[in-house]
Formats: C-alpha cells, sequence, structure tokens
C-alpha cells in the first residue's frame, strides 16, 4: 500500500514500521476466518472496561453502541485499505475522544490489549500458519499506527491552545519534547 499523506512524520513512521504494498493483501487473506470472532473479542474488551474504577464511568450506558463503532473499527483493520480515508478515520476517532475525555493512557492500554489479544486469535483460527503469522505483523503494525494517529490528536489540543498561546511552534515543541532529562 502506498501512503498518501504529505506529513513528513506520518511518513517516517509508515516508512520505519514497514508497512508495503502486500499488507492489504495478507489483510485480506486472513478476515473471513476473523470478522466472525470479532464481537467475542470486543465483549471481552468492554467487559474489561467496565470492571475498571476509571474506565467504567467513562463507557457507562453507551456500551452497546461503543461495540458495535468497536466492531466497524476492527473490521476496518482487516479490510486491507489503509488509504487516506483509514488515515483520515483515526484523526476523527482520536478527535471523538479528545472531545469525550478519554485521557490518552486508556487509548493506549487498550491497543495494548489488542496487540496481546489478537495473535493468539489468528495463530489458533486461520488455516494457513504462514499467513497468520504474516497478518501478526501487519496487525501490530496497523495497531501502532492508529495509536499515533489517535495520539497525534491530544497533541493537537496542546499545540492548537496552549502551545499557540504559549508561542511555542511545533518545531520548538519536538526540540523541548527531546531535551535533555535526567533519570
Ligand atoms: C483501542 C482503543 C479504542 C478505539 C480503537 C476506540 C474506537 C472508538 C470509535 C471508532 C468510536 C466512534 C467514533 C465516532 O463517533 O466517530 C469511539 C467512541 C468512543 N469511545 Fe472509544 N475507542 C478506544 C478506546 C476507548 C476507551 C479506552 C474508552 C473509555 C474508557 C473509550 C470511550 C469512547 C467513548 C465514550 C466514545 C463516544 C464518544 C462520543 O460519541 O461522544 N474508547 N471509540
Amino acid at each position: 500500500m502506498q501512503l498518501q499523506s504529505t506529513d513528513p512524520n506520518l511518513q517516517t513512521f509508515w516508512h520505519v514500521c514497514g508497512l508495503d504494498k502486500d499488507d492489504e493483501r495478507v489483510m485480506r487473506a486472513v478476515r473471513g476466518y476473523i470478522q466472525p470472532l470479532i464481537p467475542r473479542l470486543t465483549d471481552a474488551f468492554y467487559e474489561i472496561l467496565a470492571t475498571d474504577p476509571q474506565t467504567a464511568p467513562l463507557i457507562e450506558g453507551r456500551v452497546a453502541q461503543l461495540k458495535r463503532t468497536h466492531i466497524a473499527w476492527l473490521e476496518s483493520l482487516f479490510n486491507g485499505d489503509y488509504g487516506a480515508a483509514f488515515i483520515s478515520r483515526q484523526r476523527q476517532i482520536g478527535a471523538v475522544h479528545v472531545r469525550a475525555k478519554i485521557p490518552p493512557t486508556f487509548v493506549a492500554a487498550s491497543m495494548s490489549f489488542l496487540r496481546g489479544a489478537l495473535p493468539d486469535v489468528l495463530a489458533a483460527n486461520v488455516a494457513d500458519k504462514d499467513g497468520a503469522k504474516a497478518a501478526t505483523g501487519t496487525l501490530l503494525r496497523l495497531l501502532d499506527l492508529c495509536q499515533f494517529l489517535i495520539d497525534r490528536s491530544y497533541d493537537g489540543t496542546l499545540s492548537d491552545g496552549l502551545m499557540n498561546n504559549l508561542g511555542i511552534s511545533p518545531a520548538l515543541l519536538a526540540r523541548l519534547q527531546t531535551a535533555g532529562k535526567k533519570f
């Protein structure tokens, strides 16, 4: 797949993480095995969110709707189309979470849940073992890509608001983020 973006950081992310044109084929090949299992995985995910004292109140009363959107998002990872619409959807999801005041740590924890759970689902359910292995690599890259894009919506709130008010440019912010720190 070709990245359709002029964003230099996204280009570097794409290049270094190693997404390439084979990934579309790899993911489409396993889609039929995984799609029927996504609702069960989603139920398990929301059970965990519902049992944590910090995440439970954030999803209370809207679990059925959230499960539907989460299932659609998970399915999109297996659709083999990671073009401009996919990228802009992740940014939009980030913006929705910023608006809903979901801390990025909780999104990171959720991605970690998926990274832990999905490789086993692929290994146990895809008949072609090499295909399952290839799809695991692609899936982990895609989850990282999604997290990177969602996370940047939180950065945006800083640079659009606070950082602009402080007169801190994106380049200066990058220098500040990587300035020496004593551990
Ligand atoms: C892997 C991490 C996550 C993914 C991929 C994800 C995905 C999504 C998607 C696709 C939507 C619908 C966006 C839209 O309306 O366009 C959504 C909305 C929402 N998510 Fe998540 N989510 C994640 C983690 C979380 C966590 C950890 C929480 C809370 C603890 C959460 C709470 C919500 C809420 C409350 C909404 C609805 C916001 C609104 O409509 O006002 N999400 N999420």
